[in-house]
């Protein structure tokens, strides 16, 4: 099936209420476990990769290219539609790249910046997005991370004259919010602040996303979606349950069993183990988010 516009992929899950989840992958075995979850949920999907917590070095110097080949060969080979998402990288010039690799959709992350700032960097990468033919998001608010022991920075929450002037200016294609979710936190479970994506609601009437998927509060997903919200970024469980697999297979490695458990595809190699984990997760948030059956 041909790689979708994100635009559209959006546009079609705010008319019908639902949202699509964008699942960061980091290597094969996560992204074709976000696949497989896509094709055995009739969900259409956003595919990708970031770049908020990766060497640049290697990034830059062969991460990205394999990557976006990767990426690129699981669009070609989907039984439903895909976006492919650049998320959250820091330098234009990997907006430029990872656009000329394949990439259809891209986020440039800036939202640390002054609001001036953002809106400049924002508005030059929608530029380079848009005379390509892909899709940007961008984010006008921050929000807190919860990486390393405690919240690393409190994040500040979106305001809704801001985002509207954000959007606007820059031209993007989502708009990221910050309203009560976190970044990378495993533990807490995040209540949005409805009264404010309702004001934010008003203002900006391109799909909204939520960030730090893992997190939500899961009884806030409904009203979420009515709300605008057309688009969850979800990271951290994955790689928790692709961790705890590793964790909990990896010493059996030990007893001759090395070619069996790494990299055999059968049933005892973990990293299949440890796929399917990560599929059963991604199919039942898509249950959750609405999007199963849509594609
Ligand atoms: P979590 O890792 O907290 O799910 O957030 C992912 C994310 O927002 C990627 O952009």
């Amino acid at each position: 099936m041909p790689i979708v516009p994100m635009r559209e992929m959006l546009a079609d899950a705010l008319k019908e209420n639902y949202a699509v989840g964008y699942f960061e992958s980091w290597d094969q075995c996560s992204l074709e476990a976000v696949l497989e979850a896509a094709e055995d949920s009739r969900s259409p999907v956003i595919l990708g990769f970031g770049g908020a917590s990766v060497n640049m070095e290697w990034f830059d110097k062969r991460g990205l290219y394999l990557l976006a080949s990767l990426g690129r060969t699981a669009t070609e080979d989907s039984k439903v539609p895909v976006s492919l998402m650049l998320n959250e990288v820091p330098f234009m010039e990997q907006i430029r790249r990872g656009i000329a690799l394949g990439f259809n959709a891209v986020m440039l992350d800036t939202s640390h910046l002054p609001i001036e700032k953002n809106i400049r960097f924002t508005k030059q990468a929608v530029n380079i997005a848009h005379s390509a033919g892909a899709d940007a998001e961008g984010e006008c608010g921050r929000l807190p991370d919860a990486s390393g022991s405690g919240i690393n920075h409190a994040g500040s929450a979106t305001d809704p004259e801001e985002a509207a002037r954000y959007a606007e200016e820059t031209g993007i294609d989502a708009l990221a919010v910050s309203a009560g979710n976190v970044h990378i936190d495993m533990n807490g479970k995040n209540r949005i602040d409805t009264a404010l994506l309702s004001k934010i609601r008003e203002k900006v009437h391109i799909p909204l996303v939520l960030h730090g998927g893992t997190s939500i509060a899961e009884e806030d997903i409904p009203e979420v979606i009515r709300l605008g919200v057309a688009k969850f970024n979800v990271g951290t469980v994955l790689k928790e349950i692709f961790l705890t697999t590793i964790i909990e297979l990896g010493p059996s490695a030990d007893d001759g069993k090395v070619q069996q458990i790494v990299g055999s595809r059968k049933r005892c190699d973990m990293f299949e183990t440890a796929k399917n984990r990560i599929k059963a997760e991604v199919m039942r948030r898509m249950i959750l988010y609405g999007s199963t059956g849509k594609a």
